[in-house]
């Protein structure tokens, strides 16, 4: 007999494309997608939870629209955090914090490695964006990064080569590493740089990310992602950014 939990995925896969029609140019750009993840609305308790948003859907118009952060957030993000709390149903992580979670995991656990991945990723993209025109840092970090980079424009040049470059699926990465360095890095899928079991060398702790999965940006991007990667900087939380860089600095054992 078929549970509540087959019958509901079934039944939506049975009518995903035709039914949803603000997710016809998902279907059109990449159909696995559409079936794995915008069509399945069972969500599972568990001890992790699908964060508010700290701003409206509409709020970081023009440069990403209402739709997208709807669904970016309600399906995508939801999705992430019912398939880990299924998947750690009979695991210890189930009673860890999610960044403990993501530090431990294994590359051959694949569940918690993507879901646990994709609900710390998601969790801390959402804090990392405001809206308004944000402009560039020119705060403490601003200051780092202009040592370290020779001009926030530098900086900037060489985020986006990393989050253009990131073949399919993945995010593109400012961090902070073991030693106390600022360094620029990306990773595939959902992985998080604090993977220490996956990531190796490039381990450390994110501080300012950018999701350039298509479903961040092709409704109103459509193949153009270097143009989103563009938008992404005048909507960023440079006080989110200081704080995580405090936070990763404070985790190493180093003094800011
Ligand atoms: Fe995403």
């Amino acid at each position: 007999m078929m549970d509540k939990r087959t019958f509901l995925r079934t039944g939506l896969l049975a009518t995903a494309t035709a039914a949803l029609n603000p997710f016809k140019l998902f279907a059109n750009s990449n159909q696995t997608e559409i079936i794995n993840e915008e069509t399945f609305d069972f969500l599972a308790d568990g001890p992790f939870t699908l964060p508010d948003l700290p701003y409206q859907f509409n709020a970081l118009e023009p440069h990403i629209d209402a739709t997208t952060m709807e669904i970016h957030h309600g399906k995508h993000h939801a999705k992430y955090v019912s398939e880990l709390n299924l998947a750690v149903e009979k695991m210890a992580y189930k009673s860890m914090k999610i960044e403990q979670v993501v530090e431990a995991v294994k590359p051959a656990e694949t569940k918690v490695r993507n879901n646990g991945g994709g609900h710390l990723n998601h969790s801390m993209f959402w804090k990392m964006l405001r809206p308004g025109e944000s402009g560039m840092e020119t705060g403490r970090i601003g200051q780092l990064l202009n040592t370290k980079f020779g001009s926030m424009d530098k900086f900037k040049e060489q985020f986006n080569t990393a989050a253009t470059a990131r073949f399919g699926s993945g995010w593109a990465w400012l961090i902070v590493n073991p030693q106390g360095g600022l360094v620029i890095t990306s990773t595939a899928n959902q992985d998080n740089p604090l993977m220490k079991n996956v990531v190796g060398k490039d381990y450390g702790y994110p501080i300012l990310g950018l999701d350039v999965w298509e479903h961040a940006y092709y409704l109103k991007y459509q193949n153009r992602r270097p143009e989103y990667i563009g938008a992404f900087w005048n909507i960023i939380n440079w006080d989110e950014v200081n704080k995580n860089y405090e936070a990763g600095m404070k985790k190493f054992g180093k003094r800011v």
